[in-house]
């Protein structure tokens, strides 16, 4: 095989693969290689699985069966993220297509792999090597508005339904100074929007140092003017956090924060160390420093053994939290978990016919978020035009997304009167473009 010079990368799962997708195209990008356009063949391809629920690493399989070409050519395949993190070896046991296995800290070492696989030497590297991949990566140039940035991964919490301690090892934080230089890069190429990202986000922490320490130094960045985190866990949602919301004026309104369920015994089954009235005291504590914070959460319905009063327990907590968002999942059995060997599996049935009750009693509350800003003159990041002509979409400080008809460019921060509102979005007009 040649070399390759242009690639594809897909992302599934949370946004840490997709900040790992974006880290793979730049080292891809400083090696020489471009991206391939629209519908033309990439010499490689980088599958960036997540492995969180069913059949995962069936459907990376397939997808990977799928690269093969009409003419039985095919392009130089990399399975990366979790899947790959999770079935190492293996994967090149199960699918002789794929050319090189590797894990979200190994992605540094790629261009070596891709030369190794040019040569007919496929590899594997799953390795989770105490110094991170950071500083081999090259440094941040363009970014848009709106950025992603890791700075913590991994996750010592053990749920006991959930693979990510697994696939993404023990929670590690990135060093303060490697972070700041980083937003600044962001900040120097465009972004005026950071989303601290980590699998415990609010576990990081530095010599004394936490993420609220964190916050307060990069609200003093120069253009930076929005920043984000996520995603929490609720043990690790520090007094230090909380206030922070309540006198750091970049730091957004919006928090996310799953509680997985309503009920104590399903949460304790599912180890996940606090309870549904610990979890309402932060809720009433970060609101009491921010009134107008919008909660969003995960939720899993069916975990093994739950009752239709547990499952009540669940809509009890989506009214009291009175959620802005939220995602809700069937629950999934995960090999190696310690969930999917307990008794007591629930039925398919019923976890569907409890996903619909949830979902539903989700988008009301949600709703009425968004009706709540019918009036309202908000402030709006423009990310990306919409679908129709003349339509941009941007983010309110409270993670809607707003369609507005405007010339406004990306990037550009403007004032939008809130006319109309969805379940996940809010229409408005223009009230005031930014001062050139
Ligand atoms: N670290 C984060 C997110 C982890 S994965 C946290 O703890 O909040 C994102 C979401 O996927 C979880 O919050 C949970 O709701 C869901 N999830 C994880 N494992 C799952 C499983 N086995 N079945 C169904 N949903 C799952
Ligand atoms: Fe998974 Fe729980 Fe860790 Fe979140 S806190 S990543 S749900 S084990
Ligand atoms: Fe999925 Fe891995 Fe993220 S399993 S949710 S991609 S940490």
């Amino acid at each position: 095989m040649t070399s390759p010079n242009t690639f594809r990368i897909k992302s599934f799962g949370c946004q840490m693969n997709v900040y790992d997708g974006e880290r793979m195209a730049e080292l891809l990008g400083a090696e020489g290689m471009r991206p391939a356009s629209d519908g033309e063949d990439a010499d490689l391809v980088v599958l960036n699985t997540c492995h969180i629920r069913e059949k995962a690493a069936e459907k990376a399989y397939s997808d990977v069966g799928r690269l093969r070409r009409e003419d039985g050519s095919k392009p130089l395949i990399a399975l990366a993220g979790c899947v790959a993190q999770a079935e190492g070896e293996e994967a090149r046991r199960r699918s002789k297509l794929i050319d090189m296995v590797v894990g979200p800290q190994a992605y540094h070492r790629l261009p070596k792999m891709i030369a190794a696989a040019t040569a007919g030497r496929p590899s594997v590297d799953t390795d989770m090597p105490a110094a991170t991949k950071f500083g081999a990566l090259p440094r941040r140039r363009r970014s848009g508005p709106s950025a992603f940035l890791s700075v913590q991964e991994g996750c010592d919490k053990f749920c006991t339904y959930c693979v990510v301690p697994y696939t993404r090892g023990a929670e590690i934080s990135r060093p303060f100074a490697d972070i700041a230089a980083e937003a600044e890069q962001l900040v120097e190429g465009g972004a005026r929007e950071i989303t601290l990202l980590g699998q415990n986000v609010n576990a990081w922490e530095e010599g004394g140092r936490d993420l609220a320490s964190l916050i307060r130094h990069l609200a003093g960045v120069g253009g930076l003017e929005r920043i984000r985190y996520t995603t929490s866990h609720p043990v690790n949602m520090g007094e230090a956090l909380i206030a922070a919301h309540a006198d750091v004026p970049e730091l957004m309104p919006y928090l996310h924060l799953p509680v997985q369920s309503g009920s104590d015994a399903i949460l304790h089954a599912m180890n996940r160390s606090h309870t549904a009235d610990s979890y309402l005291r932060i809720i009433e504590r970060v609101r009491a420093a921010r009134p107008d914070i919008a909660i969003s959460g995960d939720f899993i319905v069916g975990f093994p053994g739950e009752a239709e009063a547990d499952f009540e327990r669940t809509l009890q907590i989506v009214d009291e939290v009175r959620y802005a968002s939220a995602f809700s999942f069937k629950y999934s059995p995960r090999p190696g978990t310690p969930a999917a060997t307990m008794e007591s599996q629930i039925p398919q049935p019923v976890m569907d016919e409890r996903l619909q009750r949830l979902q539903a009693r989700i988008a009301e509350h949600s709703t009425a978020f968004n009706r709540a800003t019918i009036g309202k003159t908000v402030p709006v990041l423009v990310e990306k035009p919409g679908r129709r002509p003349g339509q941009m979409i941007g983010k309110s400080p409270w993670l809607q997304s707003v369609f507005v008809t405007t010339d406004a460019p990306v990037g550009s921060m403007i004032e939008v009167a809130i006319t109309e509102a969805l379940p996940n979005s809010l229409g408005g007009v223009i009230a005031r473009a930014e001062a050139a």
